[in-house]
């Protein structure tokens, strides 16, 4: 079980990596389109600045901007020419039938695929089948069609792990808590999440009620 930053925020990033939980991070274009506006190659270098700043040696996925796929893969070598440095360089590519041809192009270079905009079971066994290192499941996205999440998260997992194929699944599109637990429990390898949820993750008003306690009873023991 792993957890990804969903965001190009560097000052969200930077917090999330000077706490020790992420596994990755990923972006997409309208991700990448609510940071001020300039040259995205020099944004996405100061996140991969950020990364190894802080030791980490994480997944960065950075998706292609075009709906043709010749220019999905003009743009995925531009990607590999300016980051290709940073060795954990995932390309994100959406999945549609022209678009498995663009996945088997990069993964015979030996690029990392994260194929993403998944919303069915039957987009991301055809995504993992292409080759792609990661599939990106859309949990709220699929809600929103009235399906159940949950289940197709589950019924990815169980395939993938009867073939023993390593493609690895990650959640996205979280909109509520309750999304990250039951993409967990559902088999997810991974689910990436937008910041404003990870320090929400870590209170409780019990925890605060306990704490003060605590501090409470002894400054009164001490003095
Ligand atoms: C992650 O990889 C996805 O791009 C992201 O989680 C999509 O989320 P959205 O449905 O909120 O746009």
């Amino acid at each position: 079980m792993k957890i990804f930053v969903d965001s190009a925020n560097l000052g969200e990033i930077e917090e999330a990596l000077q706490r020790g939980f992420p596994a990755g991070i990923t972006t997409n274009p309208s991700i990448l389109s609510k940071e001020e506006k300039g040259d995205f190659r020099e944004h996405i270098k100061k996140i991969i600045g950020l990364i190894e700043k802080y030791g980490y040696d994480i997944p960065l996925s950075v998706e292609v901007f075009s709906t043709k796929p010749e220019e999905m893969v003009a743009q995925a070598e531009d990607f590999v020419r300016h980051f290709g440095a940073y060795r954990n360089l995932n390309v994100k590519v959406p999945i549609g039938w022209d678009e498995l041809a663009v996945i088997r192009a990069l993964r015979r270079r030996s690029v990392k695929v994260n194929c993403t905009c998944c919303m069915s079971y039957n987009q991301a066994i055809m995504a993992a089948r292409a080759g792609a290192n990661y599939v990106s499941l859309f949990y709220g996205r699929i809600r929103d069609t009235g399906y159940d999440a949950a289940s197709i998260v589950r019924q990815v997992r169980a395939t993938l792990r009867e073939w023993s194929h390593p493609s690895e699944i990650i959640v996205g599109s979280i909109r509520h808590i309750m999304d990250i637990n039951e993409a967990l429990q559902a088999g997810a390898d991974i689910v990436t999440v937008p910041p404003k949820f990870f320090r929400q993750m870590t209170q409780h008003p019990k925890t605060d009620e306990a704490v003060q306690q605590f501090v409470t009873d002894f400054q009164k023991w001490l003095s």
